[in-house]
């Protein structure tokens, strides 16, 4: 059980906030996350008391940020059942995602070759493989979605073949916020041959997640969704593949050494890909996030989410002036419109109630044909949201109409 009151303390942005004049009620976390203060601590503790530069220096304070920095890669390593050589920092999933796509242009995606897709994914997870197949002559192409918007598993099984080399997807979708079978999308794609790249954006902050047992072959994430600092992220990579990829950027700390004949030795992963001054704040932070969330524990984490979710959803299941999208979603999010109301003045209409809450495409624009609309509304849930800003959130639902979406403007 979550000590929802405990969790709350932790969070100065859950305190004394308000919106046109309303107490704040947070349901963007998709977009992205409050922080606690073990995170706001351990950058501070960064700045106050430890700066130096990571990887670089012969004396003793560089050694403690040294090991402070490894540390944290261990700790996200065995958040995931990987290994610390497995963890490269990024940006965030975008960062990931592309470096995926680009570190594997050349060597592995070939003219005519296929990339698999879907279009609920994120335009993070498809806009690099669109661009590499538009340089390499591949060919990139759709999964199949059944009527509720997921992955169709028969229906991938009919697209594969051994020019399949890459699928990818996101374990949970962003908008949708359906999870996909990738234990069984890994299996079927290996048996071709081909890799799975997850985008775990809207996974890994809200379930335990296992690469080993899922056998993905990349998974992106970033970390300001789950509580860690912005400008920070993961790629985890199976060690071959990350050996066999190419870096996207080259510089100091990547490369053992080079010559005048250019010739460049990299290093190993996940060094070679981490060149430049790292963010180490963001790595420090996010270390000191995934303490926290481990602490809370990410099973009882996704059985919060999914009780208060389900709450919200058969309440809003009710209304007659609500349409929802993924009433079946096993997720955090809840994505819906007001009838007959524009989805950016029905959230115009909650931020006049304190309540924070995304409208429009999500970054998710081929996904609105299959819906039949031009934009939706999500909410979108953390474990420190509770049950009592729930039910204000549905109050507010059940008044929402054209008029009183029409009358925030007056
Ligand atoms: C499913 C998914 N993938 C990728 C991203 C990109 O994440 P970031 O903007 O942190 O790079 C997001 C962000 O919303 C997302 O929801």
């Amino acid at each position: 059980m979550i000590d929802i009151k405990q969790v709350r303390n932790d969070f100065p942005m859950l305190h004394g906030k308000q919106m046109q004049g309303c107490d704040l009620i947070y349901f963007d976390n998709a977009a992205t996350t409050f922080k606690p203060n073990a995170v706001r601590d351990a950058i501070d503790y960064y700045y106050t008391d430890m700066t130096c530069n990571a990887h670089r220096g012969d004396y003793d304070l560089s050694y403690r940020v040294d090991s402070a920095y490894e540390g944290a890669r261990t700790k996200i390593a065995r958040f995931l059942h990987a290994q610390s050589k497995e963890i490269v920092f990024t940006s965030g999933a975008s960062e990931s995602l592309n470096l995926v796509a680009w570190g594997y242009r050349r060597k592995f995606v070939r003219e005519g070759d296929i990339v698999l897709t879907s279009e609920s994914e994120h335009a993070s997870c498809v806009l690099p493989w669109m661009h590499v197949c538009q340089e390499n002559g591949a060919i990139l192409s759709f999964m199949k979605l059944d009527a509720h918007g997921r992955i169709d598993v028969e229906a991938l099984k009919q697209m594969m073949s051994e020019k399949v080399k890459v699928i990818a997807l996101a374990m949970i979708t962003n908008v949708l916020g359906h999870e996909a079978p990738i234990k069984e999308i890994c299996a079927l794609a290996h048996a071709y041959g081909a890799i799975v790249v997850v985008d775990g954006a809207q996974s890994v902050p809200h379930m335990p997640i296992n690469v080993t047992e899922l056998d993905c072959d990349f998974l992106a994430f970033s970390g300001h969704k789950m509580c860690g600092p912005t400008g920070i992220g993961v790629l985890y990579g199976k060690y071959a593949l990350l050996d066999a990829m190419e870096p996207l950027t080259f510089g100091g700390g990547s490369n053992a050494r080079y010559d005048m004949c250019g010739n460049i030795l990299l290093k190993n992963p996940p060094f070679k890909f981490e060149s430049g001054t790292p963010n180490i704040e963001g790595v420090l932070g996010l270390g000191a996030a995934v303490d926290y969330l481990d602490a809370i524990g990410m099973e009882q984490i996704h059985a919060y989410e999914l009780e208060l979710h389900r709450y919200i959803i058969e309440a809003l299941l009710k209304m007659d002036n609500i349409i929802v999208y993924n009433a079946d979603a096993q997720s955090a999010i809840i994505t819906f419109n007001v009838k007959g109301v524009f989805a950016q003045d029905g959230a115009t209409y909650f931020n006049a109630h304190g309540i924070a809450v995304r409208s429009g495409l999500h970054c998710a624009k081929l996904l609105l044909d299959f819906l039949d609309t031009s934009a939706t509304i999500r909410a979108s849930l953390y474990f420190y949201n509770t049950k009592e800003e729930a039910d204000r959130f549905l109050d507010v639902c059940a008044k929402a109409n054209m008029q009183s979406c029409l009358d925030v403007y007056f």
